[in-house]
């Protein structure tokens, strides 16, 4: 009976070393079943909200790419400028805290100056010519710039989200004398300064996750955003007046790491690739949907004034906005400002 039990023990034990081991069919490592690999993690952080475009657009890019690389890498999206915001997302980036994030281009401003051209006013004509640009060459040289390379960084595709619109707390914004002594929240960089002192305006770089404050506060009067930022972030419930101005764009890059892009085996990153394209025709639908629905939340909301413009008033706030171009045409150079433009 003993003799019996110990040899049931010991046939016991070699099954389950032979389970541990792969079974008898001599694996070397490299043939290691890949449930015992851990998958490859790839952090994205952002600023907006979940509901966001950008928010909704991240969330649907990682049940993507745990499809379609059945689970071999992970995308964990941080929103809200819960790990990082505006100030250290594109540092973390950098130094491979992070593995992807997809800013606003214009805070690119501090790698390369020639992302503010999101920011030359009225540049762009439409969503489809904003479009147009994003799978332009002219565009491509932004996204793969020895300035990013040099980083260690490099940018993917472009996210969309759409024309910015001013709000404020004081009056009506209608002329360009109407913006005289008033301070708005801006993104970041020279063009933006620039664009508020050409209206007679001030302007402070206020990080996203710190505008809401700032505008209840009175630390400024106004901002300038898409129908979706504002009514996600509830700007309305501490703005007055809105002004479906249209002057300037807020889009997208989605940047990686680069090293550890590159070190990604080739299968992964194609399946993560196939993800991120999947991904990017639904941002660019959900732009223009969400924009569309918030613009209806806002005015619903009951509390903003909303003011649509003549042509003639755009045409005077963009005559007004006129030595933005005088002052930066250089620094964004002509190639790409005719660049854009020629897509029209
Ligand atoms: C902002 O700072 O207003 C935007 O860049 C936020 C965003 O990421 O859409």
């Amino acid at each position: 009976m003993k003799k019996l039990l110990m040899i049931s023990i010991i046939g016991l034990i070699a099954l389950v070393a032979a389970a541990c081991s792969g079974g008898s069919t001599g694996e070397s490592d490299g043939e290691k079943p890949i449930k015992d690999d851990k998958p490859i993690i790839i952090k994205f952080s952002h600023v907006t909200s979940i509901d966001s475009v950008k928010g909704q657009a991240a969330n649907r890019f990682a049940e993507l790419v745990e499809e379609k690389t059945g689970g071999k890498a992970k995308v964990e999206v941080y929103p809200s400028s819960q790990l990082y915001g505006d100030n250290d997302e594109l540092d973390a980036l950098v130094s491979g805290n992070v593995q992807m994030i997809a800013p606003s281009v214009t805070k690119m401003v501090k790698l390369d100056p020639r992302w503010q051209y999101v920011d030359m006013p009225f540049l762009f004509e439409n969503q489809e010519h904003a479009q147009k640009f994003f799978v332009s060459d002219v565009a491509k040289t932004l996204l793969n710039s020895d300035k990013l390379a040099s980083n260690d960084i490099m940018g993917l595709v472009f996210w969309e989200n759409g024309f910015k619109h001013f709000t404020n707390n004081k009056h009506p914004l209608q002329k360009p004398e109407d913006f005289k002594g008033l301070k708005f929240r801006a993104q970041a960089g020279k063009v933006l300064e620039s664009q508020f002192q050409s209206l007679g305006a001030g302007s402070a770089t206020i990080s996203f996750g710190e505008t809401y404050a700032a505008l209840q506060q009175g630390t400024v009067d106004g901002q300038e955003n898409t129908y979706n930022n504002i009514d996600t972030q509830k700007y309305q419930e501490v703005q007055k007046y809105m002004t479906l101005s249209e002057h300037g764009r807020l889009d997208y890059g989605v940047f990686v790491n680069k090293p550890f892009w590159e070190k990604m085996p080739d299968d992964i990153r194609g399946q993560v690739e196939e993800a991120l394209k999947e991904a990017t025709e639904l941002e660019w639908k959900l732009a223009d949907e969400e924009n569309a629905k918030s613009l209806e939340n806002i005015k619903n909301s009951g509390k903003v004034e909303v003011l649509d413009l003549t042509d003639e008033e755009r045409a005077a706030i963009a005559e007004a906005l006129q030595p933005v171009y005088d002052e930066f045409g250089d620094t964004i150079t002509p190639e790409l400002i005719e660049g854009i433009r020629s897509l029209k």
